[in-house]
């Protein structure tokens, strides 16, 4: 029997970089996964690379809107029965060009927190009925070390996105409901390609305090985060665990 199996995930971002690990790893458990990304064709093009084709679904699904977190929810009930786990990856990776608190335009402002923060709660407001229904289940919200920079619009996204995850993980805990967070470093991901090249990464890993020069690979977060969707973490709640080869250091 494998892990996941019988079980049903929604992943958000997930057309690629991290967020198509999750699928990945999440379906080769045994889960079903839905596929929900802004971008349907690059999701449908992973979801076909990754095969296991009965266990996955694809919705096209803006986070940062709550009519289709809620579309979003409902599609994966109807076609899987329920939902025991979600994965709020979603993100903006070039929200971290926006530096200056003061000077970035008012509605990329709103656009960016709404899609980054608020959409982690839309997405789990979506997924609260079904998870109470099957009597639990387990939130992954994928933040940042960047949450602890003063770095700008990226950094205050972020630091919600951890907020959130508290704050969620005591609320829902009278449902069974565990709500933890992954903050990870530097990953190479599609993403990051027209940011920063993978030396580059490691350049500004060690410049942050990273004692090696690793840049992770989706893979190395995404493990993280399956174990707090698992049993194995029954205990623990509320998190948010730094996956950044010690890059972070608090105490
Ligand atoms: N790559 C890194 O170094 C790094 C480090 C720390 C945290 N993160 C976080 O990890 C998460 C995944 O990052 P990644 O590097 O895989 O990014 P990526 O850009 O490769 O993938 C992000 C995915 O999110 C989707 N997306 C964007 N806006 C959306 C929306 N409104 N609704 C639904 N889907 C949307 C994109 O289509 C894309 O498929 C993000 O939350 C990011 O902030 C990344």
């Amino acid at each position: 029997m494998k892990e996941f199996q019988g079980k049903t995930a929604i992943v958000t971002g997930a057309a690629q970089g991290m967020g198509r690990e999750y699928v990945r790893l999440l379906a080769e458990a045994g889960a079903n996964v839905v596929m929900a990304d802004i971008n349907a064709d690059v999701a449908r093009k992973s979801a076909n690379e990754i095969g296991a084709h009965d266990q996955l679904l694809v919705v096209k699904t803006d986070v940062g809107s709550i009519d289709a977190c809620n579309a979003c929810a409902r599609a994966a009930t109807e076609r899987f029965g329920g939902i025991d786990y979600l994965v709020n990856n979603a993100g903006i990776l070039s929200a971290a060009a926006h530096r200056s608190l003061i000077a970035v335009e008012a509605e990329t402002y709103l656009k960016i927190i709404n899609i980054m923060t608020h959409g982690m709660l839309w997405m789990a407001r979506a997924v609260f009925p079904s998870m109470k229904a099957r009597g639990g289940g387990a939130i992954v919200n994928v933040s940042s070390i960047g949450a602890y920079q003063a770095a700008g619009l990226y950094s205050m996204a972020k630091l919600g996105v951890n907020g959130l995850t508290i704050n969620l993980a005591h609320e829902l805990a009278e449902h069974n409901i565990r709500v933890n967070a992954v903050a990870p470093g530097t990953v190479a991901t599609e993403g990051m390609q027209p940011l920063m090249s993978v030396e580059q990464m490691a350049q500004w890993g060690r410049m942050g305090g990273r004692p090696t020069d690793r840049v992770a690979g989706p893979e190395e977060i995404a493990r993280v985060g399956l174990f707090l969707l698992s049993d194995a973490a029954s205990y623990v709640r509320g998190q948010i665990i730094a996956v950044d080869d010690g890059q972070q250091i608090r105490i």
